[in-house]
């Protein structure tokens, strides 16, 4: 039998900040929505309609990221058999920089198993900068670019962590 193993993502602070992370429920919705328009330009917001479409699917799980009691951050993924697929992550702006956003990959580390699903994936515009610095601080890996993922012109990044110890794997498709 392999051991199960529930490392730490990188540069989750010393300081860990102090958040709880909860199942989303119907009425966390407006709050949610609210860090998303806060930190997606208008071609990558969902808004209401979509993101219950996508909640509602069976693979979909939703995270609300709440520190003293308000919503500073959630993120959607999707199970598969043998990842994660991060959907949506975002950190409310006024919180961010705290370590908030490592906690959260940490969380989700902690779901990866040997033998089971061993790999994080999410695309990431390859305009996010940001985005970029902060999931390869936390031990992404650049695996693929797709250059016109989101129209003529507008690249995608293919970005995984991939636990330790997980044996190579076939190489990804676009999902
Ligand atoms: C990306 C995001 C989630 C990061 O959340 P966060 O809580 O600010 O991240 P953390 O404080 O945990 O940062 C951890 C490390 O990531 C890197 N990082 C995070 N933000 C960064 C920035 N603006 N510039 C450079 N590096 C950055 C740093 O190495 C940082 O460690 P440090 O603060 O000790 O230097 C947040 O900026 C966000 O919500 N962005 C908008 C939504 C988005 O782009 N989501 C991802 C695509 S779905």
């Amino acid at each position: 039998m392999v051991a199960k193993t529930r490392p730490v993502a990188r540069s989750v602070k010393k300081n860990t900040p102090h958040v709880q992370m909860f199942p989303m429920i119907m009425s966390n919705l407006p709050a949610v929505l609210q860090v998303e328009e806060d930190s997606f330009n208008e071609a990558d917001t969902w808004g209401e309609k979509r993101m219950l479409c996508v909640l509602h699917r069976r693979n979909v799980i939703g995270k609300l990221v709440v520190q003293d009691g308000r919503v500073v951050g959630f993120m959607i993924y999707e199970l598969h058999k043998s990842k994660l697929q991060l959907l949506k992550f975002a950190v409310a702006p006024a919180e961010r920089r705290a370590g908030i956003g490592a906690c959260m990959v940490a969380n989700l580390v902690g779901r990866l198993s040997l033998g089971h699903r061993t790999r994080i994936t999410l695309r990431v515009r390859e305009t996010n900068k940001v985005a970029q610095r902060f999931f390869k601080a936390q031990g992404f890996n650049v695996v693929r670019t797709l250059p016109n993922f989101y129209g003529k012109g507008n690249a995608c990044l293919l970005l995984e962590y991939k636990l330790a110890g997980a044996e190579a794997e076939a190489p990804m498709t676009g999902s």
